[in-house]
C-alpha cells in the first residue's frame, strides 16, 4: 500500500563535479529498479547539476535542510523557493544539524510547515542517543520528536511527510539497531504516536524510513518489517553499490 522510499543523504560529500559524474554512473541502474522511490540529496551547490543529469528519469532529488522563511536577511540559508525548482524532498531535523547546528523540535517543526506549504516533501528524522537508548527512554523521546514535528499539520499534510527513524548510535558507526529493533520502535513510538494524535489511518499512511549503517547487505532485512517503509541511507548512498542497495530493497 505504502510505495518504500530509498533516500541517499550524501552529507558534505562530493563536488559539483563528482556529484554529476556519480549519477551518471547510477541512474540507468537506479532507472531499472521499479517498485521503489528513488531519492538523491546531494550538497546545495550540486542540486542543479544533479537535476540537470537526472532531468528524464523517475529519480527523485532531495536537499539535505532548508529554512523556515521565504526570504530576508539570513546569512548562509537556503529558501523553499530556492529548493524547488530542483527538488521535491527536503531532509529536516538530521541528528548532525541538531547536535551541531542547534536544531530544535520547534524549528524543525517550523520547517516542515513551510516545506509542505512550497510542495516539497520532508523527510524528518528522528532518533535517540546511546545513553537515552541505555537508560529506557528511547519509546518517550522518539515520540516526543515526532509529536513536536507534526505539531499543528493537517491530516493529509501528516500523511503526506515521510519520517526517518535513525538511532544516533548506529549512524556512520557501522553498529545498526537490528531490524526487529527498529521496526518495533517504529511501530510503537513513530507510527504509534501518530495514530495516538491523528488516528490509525492517517498512521497508517505515512511512510517510515529506517537510518543507520544501512548497506546492500543488510536492506532486505529491514524491507522485511511491515512497519519499515524504506532507509535514510549515509555512506552507503555514496558509492556504486547505491544501486545494489536499492535493487535489494525491492528484490
Ligand atoms: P549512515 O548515515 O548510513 O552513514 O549510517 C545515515 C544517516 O545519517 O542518514
Amino acid at each position: 500500500m505504502r510505495t518504500p522510499i530509498i533516500a541517499g543523504n550524501w552529507k558534505m560529500n562530493k563536488t559539483a563535479v563528482e556529484a554529476v559524474q556519480f549519477v551518471r554512473e547510477i541512474r540507468q541502474g537506479l532507472q531499472n529498479i521499479q517498485g521503489v522511490d528513488k531519492v538523491v540529496c546531494p550538497p546545495f551547490i550540486a542540486i542543479p547539476g544533479v537535476y540537470e543529469a537526472l532531468q528524464a528519469t523517475d529519480i527523485g532529488i532531495g536537499a539535505q535542510n532548508m529554512w523556515y522563511e521565504d526570504k530576508g536577511a539570513y546569512t548562509g540559508e537556503i529558501a523553499p523557493d530556492m529548493l524547488t525548482p530542483f527538488c521535491q524532498y527536503v531532509i529536516l531535523g538530521h541528528s548532525e544539524r541538531r547536535a551541531y547546528y542547534c536544531e530544535t523540535d520547534e524549528g524543525v517543526n517550523k520547517k516542515t510547515k513551510a516545506a509542505l506549504a512550497h510542495g516539497l516533501t520532508p523527510i524528518i528524522c528522528v532518533g535517540e542517543t546511546l545513553e537515552q537508548n541505555e537508560a529506557g527512554e528511547t519509546q518517550a523521546f522518539v515520540s516526543g520528536q515526532v509529536k513536536a514535528a507534526l505539531d499543528g499539520l493537517t491530516d493529509e499534510q501528516v500523511a503526506s511527510c515521510v519520517i526517518a527513524y535513525e538511532p544516533i548510535w548506529a549512524i556512520g558507526t557501522g553498529k545498526s539497531a537490528s531490524a526487529a529493533q527498529a521496526g518495533s520502535i517504529i511501530g510503537l513510538s513513530v507510527r504509534g504516536a501518530i495514530a495516538e494524535v491523528y488516528g490509525e489511518a492517517v498512521a497508517q499512511q505515512v511512510r517510515i524510513q529506517y537510518g543507520g549503517s544501512v548497506k546492500e547487505g543488510n536492506i532486505a532485512e529491514y524491507m522485511a518489517h511491515p512497519d519499515i517503509d524504506g532507509a535514510l541511507v549515509g555512506g552507503a548512498s555514496l558509492k556504486p553499490g547505491f544501486v545494489e542497495l536499492v535493487r535489494n530493497a525491492v528484490a
